[in-house]
């Protein structure tokens, strides 16, 4: 097959604002190395760790392409990529770097073909906010029928995936979100309680999570809003509960000393998906266990928007506003 040379793509040459996202149109297009695969992406998946390495919360070396994962059709195999069992023309979806462009040369470790049935845009809205919430409620605290849970940010793009989980583990979730309209869509998805905690009632939110769990406070909270939440979060947890700190929406939660942990015996957690997926094994069992979900029916996927690659500043600046329920997709190829 012959490929053209250049393609478009989003480059940052240094860290900033949504501005420092430049479309180019030229950009060479990369060529598999040992273990890769070039992937023609038709969606990437916008997550919020983006933001983190645009604005250089996480460094990382310049210039830089975004994008932690997508979906596409494999053009090529670079050498040593046989045991995985891929082959050109094959649907996929990968998690690594530089999702952000129309080719990608990803690991063929971390590169899963697709089952027939599951569109692209399905499993990219899903994959690594799926993986993650699939994770932190096995592995990182395992989530137990009756469980009271609260999830911050419950109608964003792990949040909506989060909150269903949970559901179907049989916890009773008290979801926090910004305003009446996602509100609304966090109670569709079957949460017991939905907290504005934006609108001057629910300010007090943790006096509202005492008062539905009858003063004794949460088993477990989901924290991903990090800076704004994190004391909040402290004071719900229950006595020997747990708090699992896996994001910075807000901006990161400062050093904690570890003496504000005693006084209830509380654990905390700090995962990051990428640790619970290292191996293929681990990536394919929960990989697996998330495609029987959306093909059952029993995970359901919601798109914001699915923005052309060209728009991907206003795609950040929503995305950063608070403007977005559920996913963000980028759009690679031109129309
Ligand atoms: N540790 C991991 O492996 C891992 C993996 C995936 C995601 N994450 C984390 O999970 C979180 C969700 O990621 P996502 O990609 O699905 O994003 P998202 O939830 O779609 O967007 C972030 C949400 O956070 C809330 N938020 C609260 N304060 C905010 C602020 N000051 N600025 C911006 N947003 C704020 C907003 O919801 P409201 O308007 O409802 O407040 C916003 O919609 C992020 O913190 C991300 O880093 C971690």
């Amino acid at each position: 097959m012959s490929l053209p040379t250049t393609m478009r793509a989003v480059v940052i040459e240094k860290t900033g604002g949504p501005e420092v996202l430049q479309y180019r149109t030229d950009y060479p297009i990369p060529t598999p190395g040992d273990g890769q695969v070039l992937v023609k992406n038709t969606v990437s998946g916008i997550n919020f760790i983006d933001t983190y390495f645009r604005t250089g919360l996480y460094p990382a070396p310049k210039p830089e392409i975004l994008g932690r994962e997508a979906a596409g059709t494999i053009v090529a195999l670079g050498p040593n990529t046989e045991k995985y069992n891929l082959q050109i023309g094959d649907r996929v979806i990968w998690l690594a770097a530089e999702g952000y462009a129309e080719y990608t040369a990803a690991p063929a470790a971390t590169t899963l073909k697709l089952p027939d049935g599951l569109s692209d845009e399905v499993v990219t809205a899903s994959f690594l906010s799926g993986l993650t919430v699939l994770s932190l409620s096995r592995e990182t605290y395992e989530v137990k029928a009756g469980d009271w849970v609260l999830l911050h940010a419950a109608a964003g793009g792990a949040g909506y995936l989060m909150t269903q989980i949970l559901k179907n583990l049989g916890a009773r979730v008290i979801g926090t979100a910004g305003g009446a309209e996602k509100v609304a869509v966090v109670k569709g998805l079957g949460a017991d309680h939905v907290i504005d905690y934006r609108s001057e009632e629910g300010k007090d939110w943790v006096a509202a999570v005492k008062q539905v769990t009858g003063g004794q406070g949460v088993d477990v909270v989901y924290d991903s809003v990090g800076k704004d939440t994190w004391q909040g979060s402290l004071e719900a947890v229950k006595r020997k509960g747990t708090i699992v700190w896996f994001g910075n929406a807000s901006g990161p939660v400062p050093p904690l000393p570890l003496n504000l942990l005693s006084p209830k015996c509380v654990k905390v957690a700090r995962p990051t998906l990428f640790g619970y997926i290292e191996t293929r094994e681990e990536l394919e069992a929960y990989s697996s266990e998330l495609f029987d979900l959306l093909t059952s029916g029993k995970l359901k996927v919601n798109i914001h928007k699915i923005y052309p690659l060209a728009e991907v500043q206003q795609a950040h600046k929503d995305l950063e506003g608070r403007k977005t329920t559920g996913k963000l997709l980028l759009k690679p190829l031109a129309e």
